[in-house]
């Protein structure tokens, strides 16, 4: 038996299918052009930027040589100072001047002051556990306990003591050690990493000493991580597949630090008393059997954030300034002028003496500004769709704030691409404030090892700059990114002891 039993019937069942295509396809036209009109309302309400293509986005825009923020640079020059991209499923913002980057970091800290938690090395890492990668309420807590311990320092001997012992080792190292700018960095960044020992451990090591030399080599290969380039955080999908060796290898070098932290502990525990904290360490037992203590796992995770976070930079600033003073040559004589005119006998250097210096604290503010080390911000985000002037940011993309741009915007500083530390010096000859200045970031996230990091600098430079004079070397200085810093490229300079 068949369906239709007559033509009429089949004319019938014609029409009848004809009517059900034609609302078929009515509906299906309407949803097109309502997806089409919502998204093209989404993408109007998006910050500008270039074309993206399907699946990879910008990521294909961004392959080249140059360094990412250079990149970042010239696509600013086309779309403006608010940039949206999408590197494969990761959506970011990127802010630009000094205008757009205060107005996010200080006016509307509290909507952007978050880190991306699904980054897959914070992930896989388990590193929202530290203070680097974690938000609300568990950054707060941890910073407040780490704060004092890199400012002003714990236990009787200073933080101040620590940096001229170290200081001394430098000039010791530097009488023996010949050779080009490798050779200073190597120094200076076992130098720095002695400091960080000093106030997680509270004792400094030999060079030399196996455990320093371990230390170092987790701390190295950590460094080495892809962090956001790794393509697992562009296409997700890639993240169901089996661990890589690298993470693998993470993971096995976390371990090997805990463990390695967690002997320190046990060592620390059997000579603690509570009226004696003098390191991290201490801070932690004292605080350990007491309500929501900070545990084990964030000191291990604290430990690591200090290393990575804040060695390797310190150690590069300090080999900028010596690159710099090597370029200028006057300048440089200017700062031993000045060490010399201000200190004269005095043997050890401390805060209360750069201060009576302004001028080489003006060639560190300059350094700093020029070099930028850290050109990018370490990546915010928002956790919810954003309103900011005529844009939406929609939820959970990446927000990084470029403080490179800051630093060069040629509304704040004249001539931005020579090195003047003058411009640091007001009609009064003492360090002169600028606003657009901030290598360690402003708002809720900003460096809280910020008084640190410049203290390292200023008095190492004393120490160096009373005890070597520096020349031979190039003209301009290149920078150049391997890592995670921008650091200067290789370079020809020879240091000359000169007494003090
Ligand atoms: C020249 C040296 C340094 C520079 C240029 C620098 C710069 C920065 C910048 C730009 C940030 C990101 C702020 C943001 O995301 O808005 C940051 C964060 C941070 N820095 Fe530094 N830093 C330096 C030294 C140090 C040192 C010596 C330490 C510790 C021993 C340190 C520990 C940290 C930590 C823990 C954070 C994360 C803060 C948070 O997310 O709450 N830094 N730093």
């Amino acid at each position: 038996m068949s369906f239709f039993n007559s033509d009429s019937d089949i004319l019938d069942g014609c029409t009848e299918i004809f009517w059900i295509v034609i609302r078929f396809l009515v509906g299906l036209l309407t949803f097109l052009l309502f997806i089409k009109m919502f998204s093209r309302n989404a993408n109007r309400a998006l910050p500008p930027g270039p074309k993206r293509r399907p699946l990879v986005g910008n990521l294909l825009q961004l392959k080249g040589d140059e360094m990412f923020y250079v990149k970042l640079n010239e696509l600013r020059k086309v779309h403006g100072d608010l940039l949206y991209l999408e590197l494969g499923s990761v959506k970011m913002f990127i802010v630009f001047g000094h205008e757009m980057n205060k107005k996010l970091l200080q006016d509307e800290k509290d909507r952007f002051k978050f880190r991306p938690q699904w980054l897959i090395e914070v992930k896989s890492l388990g590193l929202s556990d530290g203070i680097v990668w974690s938000n609300g309420l568990q950054n707060d807590k941890l910073r407040k306990f780490a704060i004092p311990a890199v400012y002003p320092g714990l236990g009787p001997v200073t933080l101040t003591q620590r940096v001229q012992t170290e200081s001394g080792m430098v000039v010791q190292e530097l009488t023996k050690a010949t050779g080009d700018s490798s050779v200073l960095k190597r120094i200076f960044y076992e130098a720095i990493c002695n400091i960080n020992f000093c106030v997680l451990f509270g004792d400094r090591y030999d060079y030399k000493d196996p455990e320093f030399i371990q230390f170092i080599s987790i701390m190295d290969q950590l460094l080495q991580r892809g962090g956001v380039k790794n393509i697992l955080n562009f296409f997700p999908f890639l993240q169901k597949l089996p661990e890589s060796s690298k993470t693998k290898n993470s993971k096995r070098l976390l371990r090997e630090l805990s463990s390695l932290i967690h002997t320190k502990i046990e060592s620390a525990r059997e000579s603690f008393s509570n009226e004696n904290i003098t390191n991290l360490i201490d801070a932690y037992l004292a605080q350990e059997s007491t309500t929501d203590a900070v545990t084990e796992e964030n000191v291990c995770h604290i430990v690591r954030d200090f290393f990575v976070a804040g060695t390797e930079n310190v150690a590069i600033g300090i080999l900028w300034l010596v690159g710099y003073l090597t370029c200028h040559p006057d300048i440089q004589d200017k700062c031993r002028q000045s060490i010399t005119e201000t200190l004269k006998d005095k043997e050890t250097i401390d805060m209360d003496d750069v201060v009576k210096m302004p001028y080489l604290e003006a060639t560190v503010h300059e350094t700093l500004r020029l070099a930028n080390i850290a050109p990018l911000s370490v990546p915010h985000a928002v956790v919810e769709d954003v309103e900011l002037d005529e844009f939406i940011i929609p939820k959970d993309t990446m927000v990084l704030t470029h403080l490179q741009s800051v630093h060069m915007d040629s509304n704040h500083w004249d001539d931005p691409s020579t090195f003047n530390p003058d411009r640091f010096i007001g009609p009064d000859g003492q360090l002169l404030k600028n606003d657009a200045f901030y290598p360690f970031s402003i708002g809720t996230r900003y460096c809280m090892a910020s008084k640190l990091a410049q203290m390292e600098m200023n008095l190492m430079l004393c120490y160096i700059l009373r005890n070597f004079k520096f020349s031979e070397g190039p003209k301009l200085l290149k920078h150049t990114q391997p890592g995670a810093f921008v650091e200067p490229e290789t370079f020809n300079v020879t240091w000359t002891h000169i007494g003090s």
